[in-house]
């Protein structure tokens, strides 16, 4: 096997992306598709689930057939079905995984579920050819804040997580309170370049006794009471220091954690994952930080750190071959767990 190439086509369809990817070996992308949603959901504010399975169902097949066209490949060439199987969005999963488990059946090729999350973390392996399991990872999201150990492929140990909003949600939310839109990060990020980010000192909420837990919920809130305090006086809000001061807060929090994780286990590579990844700040801020320690950073390309096929297509590869395989069974799990199949 190891002389062979392994050709995996990857699906993607947990919220709001239409995804197919053909990956090779886990780390060179052929081809990487991404068919976003989110001009449709803007005009709610946010992703209507419902929405989001019947775009899919509309494109999924045309996501797969020019990810394939891309990578001069076609449907015999492929090795392996890689497709998301959870977290998400229960109707925007069963979407993926329908197709993907339809494509098997049809043409005989062996299927591997994917933890999200786990392709989140995977996105690093594909332009870092030299990160090799053991290091640490921060993923953040919409949906996830998860600071995680990866021991090995496919062996992961989470050291805390948001016990309250994702890094991504409060983004995504202080937006919709300072009339910026959805989504809220790259606009809060835009918008942050103007302001000042020590106008405003919003809590860096900690969780007691859980040093590896994150909370946003509570810095959420005081950007609500801020702007309420504001209009109450009469006095115009500036939101680009809002936006900058906000950023901060969160900034700072994630660098404190993944620092602490440093500190405690040691470790000498550190990546993050997830949309908020894709944040200049962010970004920033940890390299910055790992470097005064002597700790390598990785990070994908922005392309990369929101959702897309490819990163599923790299966790995909992994776990193909250390023998993971699913059968007609295979189902959408929302609530999945990390580390569990
Ligand atoms: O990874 P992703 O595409 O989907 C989930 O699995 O949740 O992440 C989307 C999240 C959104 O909350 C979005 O506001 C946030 O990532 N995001 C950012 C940036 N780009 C996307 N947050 C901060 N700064 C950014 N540049
Ligand atoms: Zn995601």
């Amino acid at each position: 096997m190891s002389d062979k190439e392994v050709k995996i086509l990857a699906i993607e369809s947990s919220c709001d992306e239409t995804a197919a990817a053909v990956v090779v070996n886990g780390r060179e992308v052929r081809s990487n598709i991404i068919s976003t949603q989110i001009p449709l959901h803007t005009l709610y504010g946010g992703v209507v689930p419902e929405i989001a399975s019947r775009k899919h169902t509309e494109r999924i097949n045309q996501v797969i057939q020019e990810a394939l066209r891309e990578a001069g490949e076609t449907l015999d060439d492929v090795d392996a079905i890689a497709v998301t199987y959870g977290p998400g969005l229960v109707g925007a999963l069963l979407v993926g995984v329908a197709e993907a488990k339809a494509i098997a059946f049809a043409k005989n090729i062996p299927l591997v579920g994917v933890h999200h999350i786990e392709g989140h973390i995977s996105a690093n392996y594909i332009e870092n050819p030299d990160l090799e399991p053991p290091f640490l990872c921060l993923v953040v999201s919409g949906g996830h804040t998860h600071l995680v150990r990866v021991k090995d492929y496919g062996e992961y140990e989470i050291l805390g997580h948001t016990v309250d909003d994702a890094a991504g949600e409060a983004f995504d939310k202080v937006a919709r309170s300072i009339g910026l839109g959805y989504p809220g990060g790259p606009k809060i990020e835009k918008k942050a370049l103007e302001g000042d980010a020590d106008a405003i000192l919003f809590p860096k909420a900690k969780v007691a006794d859980h040093p590896y837990d994150f909370s946003f919920s509570g810095l959420k809130s005081a950007v609500l009471n801020y702007i309420n305090g504001a209009t109450m006086k009469g006095e115009t809000i500036n939101e680009a220091d809002i936006a900058a001061s906000f950023q901060k807060a969160v900034v700072d929090a994630l660098v404190d954690h993944a620092m602490l994780a440093i500190d405690e286990f040691g470790c000498d590579k550190f990546a993050i994952a997830g949309g908020v990844a894709s944040n200049g700040a962010f970004r920033e801020a940890m390299r910055a930080a790992c470097e005064k320690r002597g700790v390598k950073f990785y990070h994908p390309s922005p392309i990369l750190c929101t959702d897309n096929a490819a990163m599923i297509g790299a966790a995909g590869y992994y776990d193909f071959i250390q023998g993971k395989r699913d059968g007609w069974d295979l189902n959408a799990v929302p609530n999945l767990k990390l580390g569990e199949r």
